[in-house]
């Protein structure tokens, strides 16, 4: 009975939205006047912008060489095996062909970099979210120049970051498939535990049930898992002569029969197309596959809106260059300058309406507007101390109430707060509380949430400010951002003796680099200063897009291929 009256209550609500955005061209929002934030670099802290520019400066020389190095894919044999032997595209071209354009928004370009069982150039699959006929959808497509396009842990954690993205924010998803299944050395890491490998078709089944399209390209070898993505999505198209789609190739065949079969005659697109029924469409080549995916996505049911032009010619730029980031990226936590400084150089006309200008100040929230879209912004100024994590709570909570996404700029404290008087013990176990209570208000807010590191993500503080943990629907790192426990440095407190501190600190300035972190996935990539605005203008316009999908309100589909 609750749960009907839940349904009826959630359906009521989805109608609302709906009968908004079918009137939205004849609405606005009421008109805003943020005050200006007046925030120009100042003399006197020209030491600290000149050691953070200087940071900023070696941090971007490390982001060119591992972009570089993504981009060769598996190398120049491998690329050479593909293009010329195999006769393939390149995923890149690939993606060129299916996409309206390039400016799409890759995710976790450094994934599988610096691993412990190598380099994996792009994890051996790029994943991201690019506009096909205007519609923002999840790509996810295997780079077969990288081992055959097999599966090694890391590319399934990216597969499934991507497809929990198009949950979180109800987006198609498009498959590229061109993988020799699971990488058979590291099959252990790969397929027994609930996030692996079969994760990645229960999430399929899942979404499509829930009315997320699930589209898919065969455009070369589906073998082993491979085989499930195109048969179990909505809609695949399939490549003549270089798609297969078998469980066992004919190595398999000939080992289990004797029999001599070609992968054409075993699993190719006409065997698929007129035979078995696994694919839906016959390409003759990859160009007619990806017009085909291309039109399909036009048959999805949604209706986006005209007024985007109008919004974005209504767009105020910040006063401040966007340059002027690198030297308000912090080096370290004691070159973090105002984070109004920052916030300024990010948000339209520079505007920030702050709320609870003085109140625990060690944390900054407002609102603003990013390229047209309203935020309610949470940005770290200092420790976040008792009244700040007050603060927080409350902010979050009116944002939740409003309906409006939030923004977090985490730049945290390098340390654990240290306990050395009754007096402080009392000051922590507040703060212990105030912190408990955001993390509340942050894990139950149902608005989207963005959070960027542009410092220090350290302890407690960081899940207060949308951390991974904390589940936001797109998570970027700065290049000079620090990922740690404690940062490097400030082990003091926690281990005794010297030479264990010196192990620590060694292993803490290795383990806290931004580009660590985005090798192992804990976030969705590294992204210039500079680059920021652009990008989180972009989410916000993904994650916009469901408001516009029709026809969600049935109950869950039935399965669609038998
Ligand atoms: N596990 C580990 N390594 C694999 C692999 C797998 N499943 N499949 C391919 N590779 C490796 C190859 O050993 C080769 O490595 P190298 O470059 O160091 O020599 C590289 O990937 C490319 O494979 P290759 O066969 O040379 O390329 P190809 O373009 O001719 O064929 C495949 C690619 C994927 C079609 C083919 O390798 C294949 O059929 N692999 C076996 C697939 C399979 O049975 N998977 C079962 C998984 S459960």
């Amino acid at each position: 009975m609750f749960l009907c009256v839940r349904r009826l209550a959630e359906r009521r609500w989805s109608c609302s939205v709906r009968g908004m955005s079918s009137t939205s061209r004849r609405r606005r929002a009421p008109r805003c006047a943020f005050p200006v934030l007046d925030q120009p670099l100042q003399p006197v802290h020209q030491h600290v912008h000149d050691g953070n520019l200087r940071n900023s400066s070696a941090c971007h020389q490390t982001f060119l060489e591992l972009k570089e190095k993504v981009r060769k894919g598996g190398g120049e044999n491998a690329v050479a095996r593909h293009t010329q032997r195999n006769r393939k595209l390149l995923v890149r071209d690939r993606l060129r062909l299916l996409l309206d354009d390039e400016d799409f928004l890759e995710l976790s370009p450094f994934a599988g970099l610096g691993l412990p069982y190598g380099d994996i150039p792009s994890a051996g699959c790029l994943t991201g979210i690019g506009r096909i006929n205007g519609l923002w959808c999840v790509f996810i497509a295997n780079d077969a120049t990288v081992k055959g396009g097999t599966a090694y842990p890391i590319t399934v954690k990216k597969q499934l970051r991507a497809q929990e993205i198009a949950i979180q924010n109800r987006l198609p998803c498009v498959y590229l498939v061109d993988s020799g299944g699971a990488f058979l050395p590291l099959q252990s890491e790969i397929f027994p535990d609930k996030n692996q490998g079969g994760r990645t078709f229960y999430n399929e089944a899942i979404m499509s049930s829930m009315k997320i399209p699930q589209v898919s390209v065969v455009c070369g070898s589906c073998t082993a898992g491979g085989a499930y993505i195109p048969t179990m999505a909505e809609e695949t198209v399939m490549v003549h002569r270089i798609g297969t789609i078998f469980l066992g190739g004919p190595p398999l065949v000939k080992a289990a029969t004797g029999e001599e079969v070609t992968p054409e005659e075993l699993g190719g697109a006409r065997l698929h197309a007129e035979v078995s029924g696994c694919v839906d469409h016959f390409a003759r080549e990859e160009k007619e596959a990806y017009d085909y995916t291309r039109n399909i996505i036009s048959t999805l049911n949604f209706q986006l809106p005209e007024e985007e032009e109008e919004r974005r010619a209504e767009e105020e730029e910040p006063l401040y260059s966007s340059e002027e980031l690198l030297a308000l990226a912090p080096r370290c936590y004691n070159y973090s300058l105002d984070a109004r400084m920052v916030i300024s150089r990010l948000v339209d006309g520079s505007r920030f309406q702050e709320f609870k200008a003085r109140f625990g100040q060690t944390l900054i929230t407002g609102f603003a507007r990013i390229r047209g879209h309203l935020v309610g912004m949470v940005a770290n100024n200092g420790e976040l101390l008792y009244q700040a994590a007050l603060k927080g709570s409350h902010f979050v909570q009116l944002c939740d109430q409003r309906d409006i996404p939030l923004l977090f700029l985490q730049n945290t404290a390098p340390a654990a707060a240290p306990t050395l008087s009754t007096t402080q013990a009392e000051a922590n176990s507040n703060r212990l509380k105030a912190h408990g209570s955001m993390m509340s208000a942050v894990a139950c807010a149902s608005v989207p949430k963005i959070t960027v590191v542009i410092g220090g993500c350290h302890g407690a503080d960081s899940y207060a400010m949308c951390g991974r943990a904390f589940d936001p629907n797109f998570l970027f790192l700065w290049p000079n951002a620090r990922v740690s426990m404690v940062a490097p440095g400030h082990s003091d407190s926690l281990l005794p003796s010297d030479p264990e501190q010196d192990d620590l600190n060694e292993a803490l300035n290795k383990e806290s680099s931004a580009f660590f972190s985005s090798g192992r996935l804990w976030d969705d990539g590294v992204i210039l200063p500079q680059d920021t605005r652009k990008v989180l203008g972009k989410c916000l316009d993904i994650i916009k897009q469901q408001r516009y999908q029709l026809s969600t309100e049935k109950e869950r589909s039935t399965l669609l291929r038998v």
